[in-house]
């Protein structure tokens, strides 16, 4: 067929080859353990800034707590350092915050050689790495993550994302940071509840591949949980530098997801989206997460996949990290409903992760291998758990 322009629409396999353009990006990043990096005279993160353009997205609590630090440490190293406070919040979590931050690098007039700096939690640098892929059709950009869940998850990957329409994490962009710093001691500040949420993503990844680690943050988790993380020291960093390298581990295979989509590191990821969704955001990443994975592993010891005692040590460490372990809002048709759109992000296959023991996992890739049966009797047990739960606490205030 002769189209208007007189060009000759051939079938596929008669054209000819103009060439033959070959696009990967080999980039690679490092992922660096310091302490105390903000100290005035500390260089470690003084030298990745220096000489270049460099706008600091933050949140108004991380500047509360270390805006002065950051400043003076401009201030000693003579950095050109500006800084852009958003409200971090996941219901916050949106194109327009990407916007602001493209409109103050605008503003600062941050060139090519540019550096985007994300100095908070994953909220933080899911915008940030959005906003990084887009100025200028991608500047640079170093994570800092200042929250468990970004020193050892949100922050040491390659995506980010934001929610849209009403779907949690529907637009995002697979994009590498230049480096990444995990310091520690940013996590003495942070509350409580939120280092309850890290425990759950440091419990899932021990859960698929390391049963060293989930020793380690079930035998340790009251102690990490009163001391802001630091301590037993030796814990602390010894489960911080575990859990991120576990994770990237799990993700080098396939860091942009387009090998598989049977990743290990869903696990705990399959229900949370909808129960984070459903609850409005009420229910924090960290908190899906966990019930989640009380789900996973109920529904494997229902199918027989997972021997009962291990089970329970599995809650058991959930519940020592003061995470939950059900929610009503987690009826039948919210699974299914969570089955379906998350095979729709796993080109058709459910692809459910189930441990199998303690730091083994396995994945049921269809929907026949979960009969309803298993998610019905699996919902059932981990309501009465926690309705037990609950009756066991609220009998022991009313002694107390
Ligand atoms: N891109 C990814 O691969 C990935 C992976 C996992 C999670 N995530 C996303 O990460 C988000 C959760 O991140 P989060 O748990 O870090 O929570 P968050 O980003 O919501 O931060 C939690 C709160 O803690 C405050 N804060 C941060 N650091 C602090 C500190 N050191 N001291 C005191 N307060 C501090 C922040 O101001 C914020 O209000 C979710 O949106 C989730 O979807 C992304
Ligand atoms: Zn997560």
């Amino acid at each position: 067929m002769e189209s208007l322009t007189g060009y000759k629409e051939k079938p596929c396999a008669a054209s000819d080859v103009v060439f033959r353009m070959f696009c990967s990006q080999h980039k690679g990043y490092t992922v660096y353990a310091s302490e105390r990096i903000l100290e005035p005279d500390d260089p470690t993160f003084a030298e990745m800034l220096r000489g270049r353009k460099v706008l600091l997205v933050t949140t108004p609590t991380v500047a509360r707590l270390y805006g002065s630090l950051v400043n003076d440490l401009a201030e000693r190293q003579s950095l050109s350092v500006k800084t852009l406070i958003l409200p971090c919040r996941e219901n916050m979590k949106s194109l327009e915050l990407v916007g602001d931050i493209c409109s103050a690098a605008l503003a600062c007039e941050l060139d090519r050689k540019g550096l985007l700096v994300a100095l908070g939690g994953g909220v933080c640098s899911d915008l940030v790495t959005l906003a990084a892929s887009l100025i200028r059709r991608g500047i640079n950009y170093i994570r800092v993550p200042t929250t468990l869940i970004g020193q050892v998850d949100a922050g040491v990957g390659i995506k980010g994302a934001i929610n849209f329409g009403g779907k949690k994490s529907f637009l995002g962009a697979f994009y590498p940071p230049e480096a990444v710093l995990i310091d520690p001691t940013f996590l003495q500040t942070l509350p409580v509840a939120h280092l309850r949420y890290g425990m759950a993503e440091i419990i899932k990844i021990a859960l698929i591949c390391d049963a060293e680690l989930f020793s380690l943050v079930a035998d340790h988790s009251a102690r990490l949980l009163r001391s802001g993380f630091q301590d037993p020291f030796a814990c602390s960093r010894r489960v911080l530098t575990l859990a991120a390298a576990r994770m990237l581990e799990e993700l080098q295979a396939n860091p942009y997801e387009d090998q598989s989509y049977k990743r290990l590191v869903d696990l705990g990821h399959t229900f949370s989206p909808a129960i984070e969704a459903a609850s409005s955001y009420a229910f924090h990443h960290g908190e899906a997460v966990a019930i989640d994975l009380a789900m996973s592993a109920t529904i494997s010891a229902e199918l027989g996949l997972l021997a009962e005692a291990e089970r329970e040590t599995i809650i058991a460490a959930l519940i020592a990290a003061g995470l939950p372990i059900f929610t009503e809002l987690v009826s039948e048709q919210l699974c299914l409903k969570a089955l379906r759109d998350i095979a729709l992000h796993r080109a058709g296959s459910m692809n459910l992760v189930i441990p199998v023991g303690i730091g083994r996992a396995i994945f049921l890739e269809h929907e026949d291998e979960l009969p309803l049966a298993v998610l019905r009797r699996s919902l059932k047990r981990l309501a009465q758990e926690s309705r037990e739960m609950e009756n066991a606490e609220s009998a022991f205030c009313a002694y107390g």
